[in-house]
């Protein structure tokens, strides 16, 4: 039988697909940056056929390097969630640009919806709240503004991005997993079931939806590649790095540092509810039966680091950041509240914009950066504190993303929230998240667990140090400097 895993990673700012060894070993990796549409201020879209045709050019890598596709056992898709895509199901082709996670266009539309006193009735069906982060506003709006999309009819199809990618690769099958599908506003978060209320107050087309599945199973197979191969796990990025950390059993939890920070700590095998504004989803499903999480999504992390090298200049290379915010030997008194995008959780204020305050004659570049690296700890504590308040503390939190590369960064994890913080040596959890859901589905793991013996690696700890007075002054300034932005 063949042996190794192909994974396709498609996040928000790059595509990518690496090869998985049964013992986790990751045995190459291919990626492609993709192109960010900003159209108007709050706007960001992607292309769908950018999107896939790169992927398809990283997959194809990735089975050149295995040595052909009889050697790979499975695919496993991850995914930026929430993204939504138009496209044609006679022609395969997209008919309207993706609204991305970020896009913040359908703010209006969620402050009506509240003002109808909308939210707690879709907060208890779905686990979610009136935010423009989750597809239904999207799927509303494309449906209001684009007339292409009613023209279609029943050509219409709408998906989350591992949908369109499971329809491009077995052309034409159309089905979502529980995970993306929780993401939408439209399922039932205790059915696992699209619900007609849902559909009809965000008015989405219901044949254009897809058939919601497992994570793990045979979904269909793809012949692009010179020969079979089986889709058999699907999740989205944020579910899978949490499956990637071994976050197995309730109560366990993590916290990924990408474009956007997302903690989800398994909650079992009932819905939770949140009391302090953290989200209810699906955090698996196998064999038809759910598993769930609470998530605090902060969407903000890494793209602070991009938008300071790219936007202000103030930095050449990401990497330079440890080191600025190492030369200083405290913040100065600056406060960086990243809200670039409004502000997730706990907060949900998507009007909210970034701030940088606490500026004097004596601020430097390094007190702005190291304000900017700091804003992921206090941002974290802001979330475990809510966690807390709904019953569910961390006593450990585990870490990955590219941000946490930095050990600034996990070190100020550990100090700020007063925990020892757990890192993996291979932090590309997600994709190792994704590999082992497939690996399953293929049957080349019996469950979740053995595939977490078989191929998780080495973690490294980072403990608490910072003095509790150091601490409580930080989080006081961090509160006010917050307070401030969300109004
Ligand atoms: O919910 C949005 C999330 O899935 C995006 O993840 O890895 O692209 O920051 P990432």
């Amino acid at each position: 039988m063949a042996e190794t895993i192909l994974v396709i990673d498609e996040g928000t700012t790059s595509t990518r697909a690496m090869l998985f060894a049964r013992d986790g070993r990751c045995l190459g990796s291919r990626a492609e940056d993709l192109t960010q549409h900003y159209p108007q201020p709050g706007w960001v879209e992607h292309d769908a056929a950018e999107i896939w045709a790169k992927t398809a050019r990283c997959a194809q890598a990735m089975v050149d390097q295995a040595g052909g596709a009889d050697r790979i056992a499975a695919i496993g898709i991850t995914n930026q969630r929430e993204t939504i895509v138009f496209w044609d199901k006679t022609t395969g082709e997209p008919l309207a640009p993706a609204i991305v996670w970020q896009d913040r266009r359908t703010a209006d539309l969620c402050r009506i919806l509240k003002d109808r006193g909308e939210e707690p009735g879709v907060q208890a069906r779905t686990g979610l709240l009136l935010d423009p982060y989750f597809s239904g506003t999207k799927i509303a709006w494309g449906m209001a503004n684009w007339p292409q999309l009613r023209e279609a009819g029943e050509r219409l199809a709408i998906g989350t991005i591992e949908s369109w990618l499971v329809w491009k690769l077995t052309g034409g099958l159309h089905v979502t997993d529980a995970t993306n599908a929780s993401r939408t506003l439209l399922m039932g978060l205790g059915s696992g079931g699209w619900s007609d209320g849902l559909i009809d107050l965000f008015d989405a087309p219901r044949d254009a939806l897809a058939t919601i599945v497992d994570c793990a199973g045979s979904f269909g197979e793809t012949t692009l590649f010179g020969g079979r191969i089986p889709v058999c796990g699907l999740a989205g990025d944020q579910q899978a790095a949490t499956i990637g950390q071994a976050c197995l059993t309730q109560g366990e939890t993590k916290a990924t540092y990408g474009t956007g920070a997302f903690v989800l700590s398994n909650a079992g095998s009932a819905p939770p509810t949140s009391k302090h504004r953290l989200l209810s989803t699906v955090l698996w499903q196998l064999n038809g039966r759910r598993t769930y999480a609470i998530e605090g999504s902060v969407f903000v992390a890494g793209s602070v680091v991009q938008w300071l090298r790219d936007s202000l200049g103030l930095i050449a290379q990401a990497g330079e950041t440890e080191a600025l915010a190492r030369s200083v030997p405290d913040n100065g008194g600056v406060y960086f509240v990243p809200a670039l995008t409004g502000l997730g959780a706990p907060w949900w204020e998507p009007q909210a914009r970034g701030a940088i305050s606490g500026l004097s004659l004596a601020s430097t570049r390094a007190h702005v950066v190291r304000a900017a690296l700091e804003a992921q700890a206090h941002q974290s504590h802001d979330l475990k504190t809510a966690f807390a308040a709904d019953g569910c503390d961390w006593a450990r939190l585990r870490v990955d993303g590219g941000m946490v590369a930095n050990d600034w960064i996990a070190q100020d994890l550990a100090d700020m929230l007063a925990l020892p913080v757990e890192r993996p040596a291979f932090t590309e959890t997600t994709a190792l998240g994704a590999a082992m859901l497939a690996g399953v589905g293929c049957g080349m793991f019996a469950d979740l667990c053995q595939a977490a013996t078989a191929m998780r690696g080495e973690v490294r700890m980072f403990e608490p140090q910072l003095d509790g007075n150091a601490r409580e002054a930080r989080l006081a300034g961090w509160q006010a400097a917050v307070k401030a932005v969300a109004g």
